[in-house]
């Protein structure tokens, strides 16, 4: 695996561990969706018997192990893709005898990987899906770790007693904290997480702060599925005040190195959003709505001037000479106020 893999800068015993653990144990069966002809899709379902099975597994690439509503379904569960999680693993700094949680237990690869970092006894990963906890302890157990502990519950529930974590990974998406996170990491602990496109690893200091970079590589996992989507927003209704030049252009939505910065400035959870292919409205639970225009003009209507804050996202990122993730901060104080900032790049 470690061939396939991104590896520089990362620590010995990750890509050691990645050595060591065999992906193929625990994703037996995959599925792809593949574009045949423009505009008509396949869906190809990989099992030991196909014979690119192998390859595609010791491919640096993201497999997706669990669908909703079948195989041609939006995926449910998935491996990472391998340096992503030597990435997040470099990050987290796992000693041996740390105690871990890992949010989001999947195929249990990830968890496998860990085990070998912490130890079998000190690590526990959960998932909220029951079939995807029962086939990860299952492959768990065939590669040789009975004993790391694969919960089925709800990740967002507090995972441990508080401050009693050496370490907590999540890999599935959040765009705001859960304090139940934070707050079972003892001072000095780490966290690293997926947060909007981006991971951060957060140390929590003594008064209960976590505090710390994002990394550079972009990120796109599955959200964590209690996480409120826009789909919950009501619609307040077209925005009603004059149309108006718009100082963030629509294709700048587009854009993924400015969609991150947006992100913090405006979680995807808080948003209800509409894609025309010639605009853009996004709106929020108090009543605010902007629509964004292709021809540069936007209107925008409520307590909050939704397309002026996507505006100052820009211009305060263009003038900074549009900072990659890893310079960018989070903190977060106990009550779960996140607060970023950026230095620009040198
Ligand atoms: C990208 S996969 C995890 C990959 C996994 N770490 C591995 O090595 O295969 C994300 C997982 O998060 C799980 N998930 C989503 N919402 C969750 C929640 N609220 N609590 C726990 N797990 C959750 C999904 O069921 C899915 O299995």
């Amino acid at each position: 695996m470690v061939d396939a893999m991104t590896t520089e800068g990362i620590r010995p015993d990750v890509l050691d561990a990645f050595r060591a653990e065999s992906r193929h144990v625990y994703v037996p069966r995959f599925v792809r969706r593949i574009e045949t002809a423009p505009g008509t899709w396949e869906t190809r379902v990989f099992t030991p018997d196909h014979p690119d099975w192998a390859r595609e597994v010791y491919t640096d690439q993201l497999l997706v192990t669990a669908t909703m509503f079948g195989d041609d379904g939006p995926p449910l569960s998935s491996s990472t893709v391998p340096s992503l999680m030597a990435a997040m693993l470099d990050a987290l700094a796992v000693e041996p005898g740390m105690s871990v949680v890992e949010i989001g237990a999947g195929t249990g690869y990830n968890a496998g990987i860990l085990a070998r970092l912490a130890g079998d006894d000190n690590v526990t990963t959960v998932d909220i899906e029951p079939d995807v906890t029962t086939t990860a302890r299952r492959a768990l157990t065939a590669a040789g770790h009975p004993h790391v502990t694969v919960v089925h519950t709800d990740g967002s529930r507090p995972p441990a007693a508080p401050r009693s974590l050496d370490r907590l990974i999540a890999t599935c998406g959040v765009d705001r904290v859960p304090r139940t996170w934070l707050a079972a990491v003892r001072p000095g602990g780490r966290l690293v997480l997926p947060l909007g496109t981006g991971v951060v690893c957060l140390t929590v200091d003594e008064h209960g702060h976590g505090e710390g970079p994002f990394l550079a590589m972009p990120a796109y996992f599955m959200g964590l599925r209690t996480t409120a989507g826009s789909n919950g927003i009501p619609y307040p209704g077209d925005p009603t005040d004059p149309l108006e030049p718009c100082a963030m252009p629509l294709d700048a939505w587009h854009d993924d190195a400015l969609r991150f910065p947006i992100g913090l400035a405006l979680p995807a959870s808080d948003l209800g959003q509409r894609d025309l292919p010639d605009a853009l409205t996004l709106w929020t639970g108090d009543g605010s709505v902007a629509t964004l225009h292709a021809d540069g003009t936007c209107r925008q209507s409520g307590p909050r001037r939704l397309a002026d804050e996507l505006a100052n996202v820009r211009r305060d990122f263009e003038s900074a000479g549009r900072p990659g993730r890893e310079h960018h901060r989070l903190r977060i104080d106990p009550q779960g106020r996140h607060t970023t900032s950026f230095t620009p790049p040198a």
